[in-house]
Order: structure tokens, then C-alpha cells, then sequence
């Protein structure tokens, strides 16, 4: 009864991530890389709350999402809310409930964090940060080709290598002319598309397949000619895209996709699995009322991209770390330092003090082991003479010089 009190876990809540200064300077590049990469583009961000009412997830997402994976609850009023699972809904929400305002074609992104109750494993999570970008109102296929080369500019811009990652391409409205032309009722269809899905993870499919359609079952392996398929694979050759392979059985498992439909996969054996996915949803916004609004657009998660810059070995430049370090000698000088740090700061240049009770030497390493760029050693002398020497820690090369002389070299 007088025992300890129970000790409170440090563990965060399965599935979800705390960000230590170290997992949020990596957050914050993809995020910077992320929105710079959007912007140059020119698509506008916008943001929403995570609560939704449950009802605005029912019919329009995937089975699975809806019955199986959201986080759902009461609320005192005795409404049904949920964590929004994914953005496309609320932004066509948001589309549709301004379309009289707005001026189409829009570009729009954001980067919202999405629930999902997922079994947790490398690549899913409970809690994740999504890149969206959607074009809405833009019904001609040079959309589509725009939407997936942002995409492909998305990686690029990471410094990664375009035989990194490989794009799948398919098409639902084609999809479903093949299950047509093979006389699948809609029923069958539905469930042709949902064995399509699960192609990759099972060894029996053509089996599967003929069970679903009474008979065997042909999946086509070239592009039809002249169709938005073709057209959109030509187009991103037209702008050096040609990682490109038709992929008949992505089909992607939400329901709302109409189009083309794609997927980016890391080429490499290590980290295997999707990057990215997206497509065209050209009825979502019909939802809410009035004519439907056309969409296109994919989302990107942040713990795929961490899993795909870890593996490829781009997380090893400069993303966390200043400049500059200011290194005094000896406490005395910490206050010194910080005069010298701010004349660095006010011309631009990212400056820290070390604050350590480090020998020198370790200091320097340890700097240098953190990527900064720069250290500036501050002892007795430097102070007495107002000269210091500006050590690259890459090249080695020192420079001396009065406090202007050495920000003005930084500055430059
Ligand atoms: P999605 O395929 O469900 O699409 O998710 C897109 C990306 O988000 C995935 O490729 C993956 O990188 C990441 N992702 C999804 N679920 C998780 C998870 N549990 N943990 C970590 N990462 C995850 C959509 O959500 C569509 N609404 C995208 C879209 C936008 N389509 C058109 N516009």
C-alpha cells in the first residue's frame, strides 16, 4: 500500500514518433525540400484541421481505411469524429465548398499528419506527415504529366539519382474497359481491382483471377495505343522522365480514382516499397453537391522518404548542423564568443557557441562529426589582438583576419 508509485512509461503511444532535435532536423529538410520543390511549381499551400465527421470517409475512401483503420470516437456532443486517414477528402471538401470563389485549374499542397490504425512496421506507421499536392479543375492529360514529373522533382531535389526509384504507371478507366471487353459485371470488377492490389503479395494469381471471372482471366502487358496512358508516358519522356514502366496491376486502393494511377517504388532491395502514390479522381468533389470539379494528385509519406534518403545515403550532408562553431579556449571567453557569434548571425551565417568542457581537439572533431562547415577558435591571443582564423573543416584551409574581414568571407 506505501509501495512506489507505478512509473509512468517514456515509451510514445505505439505507432506514433517523438521528434528529438536530431528527427526533427530531418523532418524539417524533407519538409523544406518538400514545399520548396511544390512552390517552384507554383502551388499554394493550404491546411485544415485533423478532426473530421466520420461521414465525410464513408463511400468515398477505401474499404479497408474506413472499416478497419481510422481512429473514430464520440464526441461530448455526440458526434462521430475522426483523425483524418488521408487529405484527399478534406481538400475536395474544402474545393467544394468554395467553388464559386476559386479560380480553377488550382494547385494546391500541404503537408498534414494523418492516423491510420495500422499494424506498425517499417514504412507504416499510426501517425505519418503527407506531402499533397492535387491540381483541381485541369482535365487534360498534361496535368497528370505535370502532377507525377512535381513528384519525380520531389526526389530529384534530394540530390537522389533517377535509377533510384522506378514510376508505375497504370490507368482505372482503362482497367475497366479490360474488364468489360471480358464480360466482368461490376461485382466482379470490384473485386478483380481488389486482387489487382494484392498481386504483388500473393503467388497464385491468375488462379484467384479466373475464380473471380468464371474463366481465365488476361491481363494486358502493353500500353494501348493512342490512349491517355501512352500519352502521359510520351509526355514525361518529353521531359527527360523515363524511369516510367506500365504497371498493370497498380491499381491503388482507394475507390475514388478514375484515371491514370501511379505509384514511385525504390529500386532498391534494402527498402523495397512505395515512396509515393497518387492519381486522377475526376467525381470526389460531386460529393458535396453542384457539378463535379476534376482532381489529380498524390501523396507522399515522411517515414518512406526518411527510409529512402537513409538507404540511398542523402541524409549526410549539412541539413542539421551551423555554419559556423565559435570555440573558446577557455570559459572566460564564453561571453566574447557570443559577441563574435552574433556579428556572424546579423550577415546570415547559421553560428553556434560551444558550450562544452571539451579538450580542444575534441571539440574541433566533434564539430567536424556534425557537418559544420567552420570553426573559429577564440583564445587569449585572438581576444588581445582582434585577429582570428577562420578553420574550413572539409578543405582545412585557415583564414585570418579582423572579425569584418572573416564575416565578410562567410557573408559572401
Ligand atoms: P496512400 O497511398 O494511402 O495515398 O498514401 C500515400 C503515401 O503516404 C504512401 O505511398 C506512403 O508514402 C505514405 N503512407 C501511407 N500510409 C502510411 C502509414 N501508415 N505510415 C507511413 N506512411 C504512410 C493517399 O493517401 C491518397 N489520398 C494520396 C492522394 C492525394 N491521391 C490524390 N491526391
Amino acid at each position: 500500500m506505501f509501495g512506489k508509485k507505478p512509473q509512468l512509461s517514456t515509451d510514445a503511444y505505439k505507432g506514433v514518433r517523438d521528434f528529438y532535435p536530431e528527427d526533427m532536423a530531418i523532418q524539417r529538410y524533407i519538409f523544406d525540400v518538400w514545399s520548396m520543390t511544390a512552390e517552384s511549381f507554383g502551388y499554394e499551400r493550404y491546411d485544415a484541421s485533423v478532426l473530421e465527421p466520420s461521414e465525410l470517409y464513408r463511400s468515398k475512401s477505401s474499404e479497408e481505411i474506413v472499416n478497419e483503420q481510422t481512429y473514430t470516437f464520440i464526441d461530448r456532443g455526440e458526434r462521430e469524429v475522426t483523425l483524418r486517414p488521408e487529405m484527399t477528402p478534406t481538400v475536395a471538401r474544402m474545393v467544394a465548398g468554395k467553388r464559386r470563389e476559386l479560380t480553377f485549374p488550382l494547385r494546391w499542397y500541404s503537408i498534414p499528419n494523418l492516423f491510420r490504425y495500422e499494424r506498425p512496421q517499417r514504412g507504416r506507421l499510426r501517425e505519418h506527415w503527407q506531402l499533397n499536392c492535387d491540381i483541381f479543375g485541369a482535365d487534360d492529360y498534361t496535368a497528370d504529366v505535370e502532377i507525377i514529373a512535381l513528384a519525380n522533382q520531389m526526389l530529384l531535389n534530394t540530390g537522389a539519382e533517377s535509377d533510384t526509384f522506378e514510376i508505375r504507371l497504370n490507368d482505372r478507366s482503362f482497367l475497366n474497359e479490360v474488364f468489360a471487353s471480358q464480360g466482368l459485371s461490376e461485382e466482379q470488377s470490384a473485386a478483380m481491382l481488389a486482387l489487382l492490389d494484392r498481386k504483388e503479395k500473393i503467388n497464385n494469381f491468375d488462379e484467384e483471377a479466373a475464380k473471380i471471372a468464371g474463366k481465365p482471366f488476361i491481363l494486358p502487358t502493353e500500353v494501348p495505343r493512342g490512349s491517355t496512358l501512352a500519352r502521359v508516358i510520351a509526355g514525361l519522356r518529353e521531359l527527360n522522365i523515363t524511369n516510367v514502366t506500365f504497371s498493370p496491376s497498380t491499381v491503388r486502393g482507394f475507390t475514388y480514382y478514375t484515371g491514370t494511377v501511379f505509384e514511385f517504388f525504390d529500386t532498391s532491395s534494402e527498402n523495397n516499397r512505395s515512396l509515393l502514390g497518387g492519381g486522377r479522381y475526376d467525381n470526389l468533389t460531386s460529393h458535396f453537391g453542384g457539378d463535379a470539379i476534376s482532381g489529380v494528385g498524390f501523396g507522399m509519406g515522411d517515414v518512406t522518404m526518411r527510409d529512402f534518403l537513409k538507404t540511398h545515403d542523402l541524409l549526410t550532408s549539412d541539413i542539421t548542423a551551423p555554419e559556423l562553431m565559435v570555440i573558446p579556449t577557455d570559459g572566460v571567453h564564453a561571453l566574447e564568443a557570443q559577441k563574435v557569434a552574433l556579428a556572424f548571425r546579423v550577415a546570415g551565417v547559421s553560428t553556434a557557441v560551444d558550450m562544452s568542457e571539451k579538450k580542444l581537439g575534441k571539440k574541433i572533431s566533434l564539430a567536424a562529426d556534425t557537418f559544420v562547415s567552420y570553426v573559429l577558435i577564440l583564445g587569449d591571443d585572438e581576444v588581445k589582438n582582434k585577429t582570428y582564423a577562420l578553420k574550413n573543416l572539409e578543405t582545412k584551409e585557415e583564414t585570418s583576419g579582423t572579425l569584418e574581414d572573416l564575416v565578410a568571407n562567410l557573408s559572401e
